[in-house]
C-alpha cells in the first residue's frame, strides 16, 4: 500500500499519554503547560484493548515496527501489559520505546524486556547536570537518566539509543561531552536538530544546530567515517569512530529533509491518526471503534488515509505558511 507520492506505510509510532513529568524547553515550555493546563481525561485515551486492535489493523496494513512514545510512556501504568499484547500480534517485527528514563528502574526494564520489548531509545540532552535541569526543567538529574540507560542495558535492551535534541545557547556544548560519555560503551547517541513542532516552542532558524556542526565538532577529536542505513528510511545518519569506539547518529530533519522516505503513521494518545509530525489535524479512530465498526471498516479508513497521504512538511518548511501544528507530545516523538 503506497501514500500519494509512492511511500510505504511500514512504521507506527503510538502516543501512549499526553503527560510527562519533564518540562523540556523544546516541547513542553512551563510557561504552557502549567498547573492549569488541561490534559486529556482518562476516558479520552485509547484503552490497551483499543490499542492492540488498531495496531493489529495497522500490521495487516503493512505495518512492521511499532515504536510506543508520549508524552512520557511510563507514565501510563501498567505499560509492560500493553507490551505483552502489542508482542503477541503476528507480522510484527519491531517493538520499541522512547522515554525520558526517570521511570525506568532496574525492574521495569526487565519487566519490559520480559513483556517482549525489543529496543528502547532514551532521551538525555545532556551530561552536565545543571544544563540537563535547565534543559528539562523537572526535579531530576542527568544522574538518574545514566542509570536508566545501565538499567535498559542490564535487562537486555541492549544497545540502547540516546537522543539529544540541540538547541543554540542552550546545550550545544554538551555534544562532546555526551559523544565521550557514550564512546566505546556500545550505545549510539544520535544528535537531533531543533525542530519547529508544534506552536508552543518559539522554535528559531538561528536556534538550529546543524547535524553538519555536530559532525565537524566530534570528528575533530574523534575523526568518523560515514556507514550505511540500517534499514530503507532511516531517520537517523549514521556514523562511525575511525578507532572502533561505535558508532553515533545525527537527525538533520531540518537542514537535510528526509520527507521522500518517510513511511510513519502516528496515533496519539485519544485514538487520532496523524501522516505527519507537522500535521494540522487528524482522523479520529478513537470514534469509529467506540461507534462498533468492524474490523474491516477501520482498515478501510486506515487504507483511505495513507492512500490519500501527500505530506512533506520538512521538505516545503521555507514555503509554507505558519499554521497551526499539533504537538509533539500529542502526537508522540
Ligand atoms: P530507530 O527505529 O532506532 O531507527 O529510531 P527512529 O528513527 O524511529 O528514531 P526515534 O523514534 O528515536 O526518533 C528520533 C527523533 O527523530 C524523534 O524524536 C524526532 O525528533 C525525529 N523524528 C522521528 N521521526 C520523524 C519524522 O517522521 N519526521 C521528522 N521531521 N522527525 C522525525
Ligand atoms: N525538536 C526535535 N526533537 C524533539 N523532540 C521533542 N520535541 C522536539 C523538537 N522540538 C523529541 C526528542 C525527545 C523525543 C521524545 O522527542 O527527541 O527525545
Ligand atoms: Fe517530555 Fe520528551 Fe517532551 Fe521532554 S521531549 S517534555 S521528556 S515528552
Ligand atoms: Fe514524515 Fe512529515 Fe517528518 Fe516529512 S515532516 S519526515 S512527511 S513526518
Amino acid at each position: 500500500m503506497l501514500d500519494s507520492l509512492s511511500r510505504p506505510l511500514h512504521d507506527l509510532r503510538i502516543s501512549i499519554t499526553d503527560r510527562c513529568n519533564f518540562r523540556c524547553v523544546y516541547c513542553m515550555p512551563r510557561e504552557v503547560f502549567g498547573r492549569d493546563f488541561a490534559f486529556m481525561d482518562r476516558a479520552e485515551l485509547l484503552t490497551f484493548e483499543e490499542i492492540e486492535r488498531i495496531a493489529r489493523l495497522f500490521v495487516a496494513a503493512g505495518v512492521e515496527k511499532i515504536r510506543l512514545t508520549g508524552g512520557e510512556p511510563l507514565l501510563r501504568r501498567d505499560v509492560e501489559k500493553l507490551i505483552a499484547m502489542l508482542a503477541g500480534i503476528d507480522g510484527l517485527r519491531d517493538l520499541a520505546l522512547t522515554t525520558n528514563g526517570v521511570l525506568l528502574t532496574r525492574e521495569k526494564a526487565k519487566a519490559l524486556a520480559e513483556a517482549g520489548l525489543k529496543r528502547i531509545t532514551i532521551s538525555l540532552d545532556a551530561i552536565d547536570d545543571a544544563t540537563f535541569r535547565r534543559v528539562t526543567d523537572a526535579s531530576f538529574g542527568a544522574a538518574d537518566v545514566l542509570r536508566a540507560i545501565d538499567n535498559a542495558a542490564a535487562a537486555g535492551l541492549a544497545p540502547v539509543k540516546i537522543d539529544a535534541v540541540l538547541k543554540r545557547g542552550l546545550n550545544e556544548r554538551e555534544i562532546l561531552p555526551l559523544a565521550k560519555q557514550f564512546r566505546g560503551t556500545g550505545h549510539i547517541v544520535r544528535f537531533i536538530e531543533f525542530m519547529d513542532v508544534g506552536s508552543s516552542n518559539r522554535w528559531r532558524m538561528d536556534e538550529v544546530v546543524p547535524g553538519s556542526e555536530v559532525l565537524e565538532t566530534i570528528s575533530r577529536e574523534w575523526p568518523l567515517e560515514p556507514i550505511a542505513p540500517a534499514y530503507a528510511g532511516e531517520v537517523a545518519e549514521r556514523w562511525r569512530y575511525a578507532d572502533g569506539a561505535g558508532e553515533i547518529g545525527v537527525i538533520t530533519s531540518v537542514t537535510r529533509p528526509f520527507c521522500g522516505a518517510c513511511t510513519r503513521a502516528r496515533l496519539s494518545a485519544d485514538g487520532e491518526l496523524f501522516t505527519c509530525l507537522f500535521a494540522s489535524s487528524g482522523r479520529d479512530l478513537r470514534a469509529l471503534v467506540r461507534s462498533g465498526a468492524d474490523d474491516d471498516a477501520i482498515r478501510n479508513v486506515i487504507t483511505s488515509v495513507w492512500r490519500t497521504r501527500d505530506d512533506r512538511y520538512s521538505e516545503l518548511r521555507a514555503d509554507l505558511p505558519s499554521s497551526r501544528k499539533v504537538e509533539m507530545w500529542h502526537i508522540g516523538g
